[in-house]
C-alpha cells in the first residue's frame, strides 16, 4: 500500500478538482518529493546531457561506435554509461586537469556524472521533458558552412608500408581578407588519416613556392631543393588540426582567424596503412566571421 501510495505521487499529482477522491497529496519537501526529483529520467535529465556533451560522437555517421540520440538507442548503454563517465573515459579528454583549465574542456560536472550514473534502471520519464533536439548538420559538427575548401584529388593510399607526410595545395583566390570563426576537418577516410594539419600560406611567404598546386605530392617527390628540405618547416600559421574525434575550433565571438587576400590553404595529410587499398580526399568546412570589423583587425594582425 505504502508503495502504491508513493509511486502514484510520483507520477501523477492529483489536480485540485478531483481534490474530493484523490490520495492524500504529498507534502513538497517531504521524502516524496526528494525522491521525484532525484530518480533522473532520460527525457528530462540525461538527454539534455547527452546532447550537449556525447552526440557530437555519437550519431549516425560519427566517430562514436553508437548514438546515443533516442531512447531506444541509449537505454541498453545504461550500464556501460554510467561505468564510462564514472572513470572519465568519456567524454574523451586527455589534458592533465592539473596544469590549467582549457576553455574547450568537454569533462562532465560531478552533477552531471552523477546524473548518467544514477539512470541505471533507465526510466524513460516524460517526453514532454526532452530539449529540443540538437539539429546536426549531416557529416559535420558546426552549422552550415560559408566556406568549403576540399583538396581538389584523392590520394591513393597503399595497403602497407609507411607513407611520408602528403601535401595538397589549394589556392583560395580570395580577393580580400577572410576572417574565419569556425573551422573542420573531415577526411572521407577517417580509418587511414593519423592527423592532418590545414595551413595558411600567405602571398609573400616561400614555402614550397615551386611545389605543384591541386595534386599531392611528399617532400622527397619535390625537384627543388629548397622546397624539399623546407617542406616540414613552415611558419605558415594553421588555420586548425585534426586528429581522430577532435572537435571543430570555434573562436569566440570576435575572435576569429586571419586567412589573408590571396593566401593557399596547405593541406598536410599523415596517412596510415591498414591492409587494404584506400582513397581520400580531405575537406575543411568553415564559417566566416562577416561581422568583424575588418579595418580594425587588418590593421592590428598584419603590422
Ligand atoms: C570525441 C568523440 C566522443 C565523445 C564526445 C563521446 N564519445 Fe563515447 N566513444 C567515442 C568512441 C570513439 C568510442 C569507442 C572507443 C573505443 O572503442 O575504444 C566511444 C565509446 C563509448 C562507450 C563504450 C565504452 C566502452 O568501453 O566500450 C560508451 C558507453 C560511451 N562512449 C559513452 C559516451 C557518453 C555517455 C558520452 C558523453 C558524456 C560520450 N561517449 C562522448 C567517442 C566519443
Amino acid at each position: 500500500m505504502v508503495g502504491r501510495l508513493l509511486s502514484a505521487a510520483i507520477y501523477s499529482f492529483p489536480k485540485p478538482t478531483d481534490q474530493k477522491n484523490a490520495l492524500p497529496a504529498p507534502p513538497h519537501t517531504g521524502p516524496v518529493a526528494r525522491i521525484a526529483a532525484s530518480t533522473p529520467t532520460f527525457y528530462r535529465d540525461v538527454l539534455p546531457i547527452l546532447e550537449q556533451h556525447c552526440q557530437s560522437c555519437h550519431r549516425a555517421g560519427a566517430i562514436g561506435p553508437m548514438p546515443l540520440v533516442t531512447y531506444g538507442q541509449t537505454r541498453p548503454w545504461a550500464r556501460m554509461i554510467q561505468e564510462a563517465v564514472r572513470l572519465k573515459k568519456m567524454p574523451p579528454w586527455f589534458a592533465d586537469p592539473r596544469y590549467g583549465h582549457f576553455l574547450n574542456d568537454p569533462s562532465l560536472t560531478a552533477q552531471q556524472i552523477e546524473t548518467l550514473s544514477s539512470w541505471t534502471d533507465a526510466p524513460a520519464g516524460d517526453p514532454h521533458d526532452a530539449p529540443a533536439p540538437r539539429q546536426w548538420t549531416d557529416g559535420w559538427n558546426i552549422p552550415q558552412p560559408d566556406l568549403v575548401v576540399r583538396m581538389p584529388k584523392p590520394v591513393e593510399i597503399p595497403a602497407h608500408g609507411d607513407i611520408e607526410y602528403t601535401f595538397e595545395i589549394v589556392p583560395t583566390c580570395f580577393s580580400r581578407d577572410m576572417w574565419v570563426q569556425m573551422s573542420e576537418i573531415r577526411p572521407s577516410s577517417r580509418q587511414s588519416v593519423h592527423h592532418a594539419v590545414v595551413y595558411i600560406r600567405p602571398p609573400d611567404s616561400r614555402w614550397l613556392r615551386h611545389a605543384p598546386a591541386g595534386v599531392p605530392f611528399t617532400a622527397s617527390s619535390l625537384t627543388g631543393e629548397q622546397d624539399r628540405r623546407g617542406a616540414h618547416a613552415t611558419d605558415s600559421d594553421m588555420l586548425l588540426v585534426y586528429a581522430p574525434g577532435s572537435s571543430p575550433d570555434h573562436w569566440p565571438n570576435g575572435m576569429a582567424k586571419l586567412v589573408p587576400g590571396g593566401s593557399d590553404l596547405v593541406f598536410q595529410m599523415h596517412y596510415t596503412t591498414n591492409g587494404h587499398l584506400g582513397s581520400d580526399q580531405t575537406s575543411t568546412w568553415n564559417r566566416l566571421d562577416l561581422a568583424v570589423d575588418q579595418r580594425q583587425f587588418c590593421h592590428s594582425a598584419r603590422r
